[in-house]
Parts: C-alpha cells; structure tokens; sequence
C-alpha cells in the first residue's frame, strides 16, 4: 500500500484530496497545523487517516512524518491574493519557507514524489488567452511571487537533489468544504452562501474579469496522476478547466439556478487582482491525462446543494 501525505490535509482541497486517496486504496496521513484547515474537514473520515498537528514552516516537526513516503502532495499555504497585500509576512513564512522546509525534508527523507499545489497567479495579466505553461510569469501579489518561488523550488530540487516533483498550476478551484467565512474566501464561496441566504454579494471591480473556475474533483484526479505519470519531473502543468467566466455571468448563472433576483454590490477592484484567467490544459491533458469531467454549471450545482445541506446540518444543531 502506497504511504501519501498531504500538507494542508485539513483543508478544502487537501480533505477532498484525501478522500480520493482513500478511494485509490492509499495509505493516508495528514499534515496540517489548523490555521486554516478545520477537523470537522476529516470528521467521517478520521479513522482511517493519520492526522499529524504540525507546522510545515518548522523543519524538525515535519521532517519525521515525510521521511520514507512514497508520495507527498504538498497543499499546505496560506492562500488569498488580498491577504498577501494586507500581512505579508505569515503568508511568505507558510508559502515560501513552509514550502522549502517540505522539499528539504522530502530529498532527506528519500520521498518517492512530491506534487506541489501551485497557483495560476503567477502568471498575472498575459496578453493572451488562454495561458500556457510557457508564458513568462508576471506575478502581480506577494502570494503569486510565493506560489512561484515554490514552483522554482520544486523544479530545482529535481534537477540538483534528485527529488522527483510536479507543480500543477491551480486555477480558481471550488467544491464542498470550501470555507465561506471571510472575506478572502474564494469568491464562489462567497457567492454560494449569498444566494442561498438570499444576500446580496460585492463585487470588486466591474464584474467583467473572468476566472477558469475548476471543480475540486477534477484537481483531485489530475493530482493523483500527476502522482504517477512517468517523465514528468521537475514540471509545471496548468490544472484548469479551461474555460472563463466573468463573475457578472456567474452571480447572473447563480440567480437562475436558484430562482431569485438579487443584484450584486458593487466596490472598487482589489489591488493585485488578475483581470482574465483560462489554463491551456493542452499540456497536463497530453502527459498526465487530465481529463476534466465536471462543466462549470454542473460543479455549482453540486457545490450549491452540499452548501444547502452543510447549512441545515448546522441549523438543527443549534435548535
Ligand atoms: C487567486 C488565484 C487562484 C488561487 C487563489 C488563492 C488568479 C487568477 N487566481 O485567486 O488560482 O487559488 O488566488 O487564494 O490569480 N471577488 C469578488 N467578491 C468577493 C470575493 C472576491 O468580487 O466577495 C473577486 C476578486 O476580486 C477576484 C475574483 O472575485 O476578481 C476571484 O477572487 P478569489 O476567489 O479571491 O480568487 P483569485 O484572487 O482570483
């Protein structure tokens, strides 16, 4: 049985990764320091997981736990654009010495592969549509500089440490257990839990940026076959959908699923935001496989319904 270990375990993505995991039939532990992940993100499924509370930006604590994994998915950070302008500092300790320590430890410990969740910020605005892989990168926030450096990083411990590593690039992703709660929450979060306490959401800017929203389920494939494709080393893949919406259309898609006239606020565009994004999944198609099975309308549905049903879940908690 394979041992993997996920950074960021307790998280949205990490818990939905580890989920898929399980159903593969592998050995699972997680590392997660709680900041942002929850428990209550394990909760069905803790029995069969090793939950490590460890912090990855401190060597000692994590090296133990990586040393001898046959895979490492290294999702830990401390994510949000707006966040990385407001206190930079936590954000570079987690996103850059967090992901440093995580590669160190794994070329010690003689880690069979780490995949490494990296972000579509860095390549800020391109003049084209959609990005591909090679784009010079234009990072526009302190989190896309992270995001990138990590990149750098995993690329280099390939070439000078013999760690084998892949980065997918993460474009917008969105699914159950996405947490909604602050305002650096990812925006379909956000939006999910307006509409179904019939708020009206803001939007920053004039609504027509677009974004390449990916379902969760969909970066959890490509996540374990970036796991396991051959020849990869040391290589960045975009992991999108390969579509764009502009958050008018989405809040407008949003109203109409659900039945409801709520025109949005508006409020002025953050600083650092990126204008359009769409990944060319050309490359992450041809050498890992990817194959994206949920439409953007079909992934809000789901998403909408667990959020539905997470929220009458806690209504009758408190009654
Ligand atoms: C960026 C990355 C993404 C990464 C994420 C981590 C890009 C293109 N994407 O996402 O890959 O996973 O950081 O945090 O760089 N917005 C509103 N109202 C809200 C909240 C957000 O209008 O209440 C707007 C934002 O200004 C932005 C868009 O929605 O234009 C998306 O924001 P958000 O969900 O925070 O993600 P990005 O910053 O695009």
């Amino acid at each position: 049985m394979k041992r993997s270990i996920v950074t960021g375990g307790a998280g949205f993505i990490g818990s939905a990764l580890v989920r898929g995991l399980l159903r593969s039939g592998h050995c699972v532990e997680t590392i997660d320091n709680f900041a942002t992940g929850k428990r209550e993100n394990l909760d069905e499924i803790s029995d069969q997981v090793k939950v490590h509370t460890a912090d990855i930006r401190r060597y000692h604590e994590i090296a133990p736990i990586l040393a001898g994994a046959d895979r490492v998915f290294h999702l830990a950070a401390i994510p949000s654009v707006p966040k990385s302008i407001l206190d930079p500092v936590p954000s570079h300790e987690a996103n850059v010495d967090g992901t440093f320590n995580v590669l160190r430890a794994a070329a010690q410990g003689g880690v069979g592969r780490v995949v490494y969740a990296a972000s579509s910020s860095a390549y800020g605005d391109t003049e084209v549509l959609p990005k591909v892989e090679t784009m010079l990168p234009r990072p526009k926030s302190p989190y896309a500089v992270q995001k990138l450096l990590g990149e750098y990083y995993a690329s280099v411990f390939a070439s000078c440490f013999g760690l084998e590593t892949v980065s997918l690039r993460f474009f917008n992703v969105f699914g159950p257990r996405q947490d909604p709660t602050s305002v650096y929450s990812g925006v379909l979060s956000i939006f999910l839990t307006c509409l179904l306490e019939r708020r009206k959401p803001t939007i920053y800017g004039d609504g027509e940026q677009s974004r390449d929203f990916t379902f969760v389920e969909d970066v959890v494939n490509l996540l374990l076959k970036a796991s396991e494709a051959p020849n990869v080393s040391g290589k960045v893949y975009n992991a999108g959908n390969g579509n764009r919406y502009t958050l008018n259309e989405t809040w407008a898609l949003l109203q109409a699923i659900e039945g409801v006239d709520l025109p949005a606020k508006y409020a002025p565009e953050r600083p650092g935001d990126v204008r359009d994004s769409q990944a060319d999944v050309a490359g992450a198609v041809r050498d890992l496989g990817h194959e994206p099975q949920y439409s953007f309308e079909q992934g809000l549905r789901l998403t909408l319904e667990w959020y539905r049903l997470d929220q009458a879940k806690r209504g009758a908690s408190i009654a």
